[in-house]
């Protein structure tokens, strides 16, 4: 190491995406190493609207490891975190800064403590799968920071240990978590099926919906639904393999009506699941339900499919549109049916790319009061209008993979003190 070896602070910073599964990843065979019981596919999602951005720094006048998550210092006692933590140190390499008069060496990282700062740049606690962006947004920036030069592959089966879903966000795209058969895990790992370019017309609406209900936790109820679960074991052995087949034919293709039916099909499946899980388990709520009923209806109206639904462990839903006319329309009936509460403005109500609403004709609250039923309302029936009932929607897109930031203000660490800029 350099001669003055209490003064230097070596950093990295990254931002990783996160991913919305298309076909659905529910089930553990290992509950250490991560391993599923089924492959699953991702959409991974623009990191300009859903990502996690992560400094990892390294001193030697560091005395721990340490953890700030969103400007809060968390424990990083979970064997989650220490694993990915081990696994990058294990393949850590020699790192020479002239400039600085640094040099580690391979066998110095073990005895280097890190610190680590994170921020999502959406909120934590909404359900959208911050832990995946997180956990390969820490895997790839420790990879850069220590030298581990290993291929995103193997990257993706160590972000797994952190948390399943995160090997899927290594890469952009449209991505696949092949289960493997190894025992230790060494091929269950995500590749890419095809580029964040390759279908570039499909837009992304995600509902954030409003939950007064403490959901359970993947990581019971998956274990739950493998311990109890007979339909489980029926969707895991023969209705996923032959589903991502079709999916991987749908995506290659650009076939807008399977994906849409394979995605709405795969989600209802996960959740029939959960169903059939002792206890039952129920992630969604009546306003998932009416985004359903919303999305069928219109698109038995059409009789193709307009757009696919899917949703995770949680109520907030993912909608999918084949392009921008068809999203333009999404969204003017998303809010008919939940306008925003009277108090709110658009500007906090309709995140993203907020172009889709002037598209959709709505530039003002008063505009979304004057929004008419669609066709396929139901004349017989009220229209009753939730307001409310959604927190807030996020327009997005397909995106591209983690990638390095190399500008010193996108650092979330002072280089000076090695703590956080902010901490609250
Ligand atoms: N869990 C949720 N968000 C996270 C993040 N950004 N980094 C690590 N773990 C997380």
């Amino acid at each position: 190491m350099s001669t003055e070896p209490e003064k230097w602070i070596l950093m990295a910073t990254a931002r990783s995406p996160t991913n919305i599964a298309v076909i659905k990843y529910w089930g553990k065979r290992d509950e250490t190493l991560i391993l599923p019981i089924n492959d699953s596919i991702s959409i991974t999602l623009d990191p300009d609207h859903l990502s996690a951005t992560t400094t990892v720094a390294v001193s030697p006048s560091f005395e721990s490891d340490r953890m700030w998550l969103n400007g809060k210092e968390i424990a990083l006692t979970g064997g989650r975190y220490q694993n990915c933590l081990r696994e990058i140190r294990n393949r850590a390499g020699e790192v020479e800064d002239q400039e600085k008069g640094i040099r580690i060496r391979k066998e110095d990282w073990g005895r280097l403590h890190v610190h680590v700062a994170s921020y999502n740049n959406f909120p934590t606690a909404a359900g959208l799968a911050s832990s995946a962006a997180g956990f390969a947004c820490l895997v790839y920036s420790l990879a850069k920071l220590m030298n581990a030069k290993e291929e995103l592959g193997e990257l993706s089966s160590i972000a797994r240990q952190g948390s399943g879903s995160a090997c899927r966000s290594l890469y952009g795209g449209f991505v696949k978590w092949k289960m493997g058969s190894d025992a230790n895990g060494s091929d269950s790992i995500a590749v890419q099926l095809a580029s964040d370019t390759h279908w570039k017309d499909l837009v992304v609406i995600v509902a954030v919906v409003s939950s007064r209900q403490k959901e359970t936790s993947s990581t019971s109820g998956m274990r739950e639904s493998v311990d109890t679960s007979t339909l489980l074991e029926h969707r895991a052995k023969v209705v996923v393999p032959s589903r991502i087949h079709q999916m991987e034919e749908a995506i290659k293709n650009h076939d807008f009506a399977s994906f849409a039916q394979l995605t709405c099909a795969d989600s209802n499946q996960f959740h029939a699941v959960c169903l059939d899980t002792r206890p039952p388990i129920f992630y969604m709520n009546d306003t998932s339900h009416r985004i359903i009923n919303l999305v069928e209806r219109w698109n038995q109206h059409e009789g193709t499919p307009q757009v696919a639904y899917t949703f995770d462990a949680g109520p907030n839903a993912v909608l999918i549109a084949p392009n921008r006319k068809v999203a333009t329309l999404l969204l003017q009936r998303l809010l008919f049916y939940f306008p925003p509460p009277p108090e709110n403005d658009l500007t906090s109500y309709i995140l993203g790319d907020r172009s889709i609403l002037h598209e959709a004709g709505v530039q003002s609250p008063k505009d979304v009061e004057t929004l008419v039923p669609p066709p396929e309302a139901k004349d017989k029936v009220p229209n009753k209008r939730y307001a409310g009932d959604v927190s807030y929607f996020i327009c997005t897109k397909s995106g591209k993979g983690p990638m390095l930031l190399t500008d010193e203000d996108q650092a979330l660490i002072s280089s000076e003190t090695g703590i956080p800029k902010i901490v609250t």
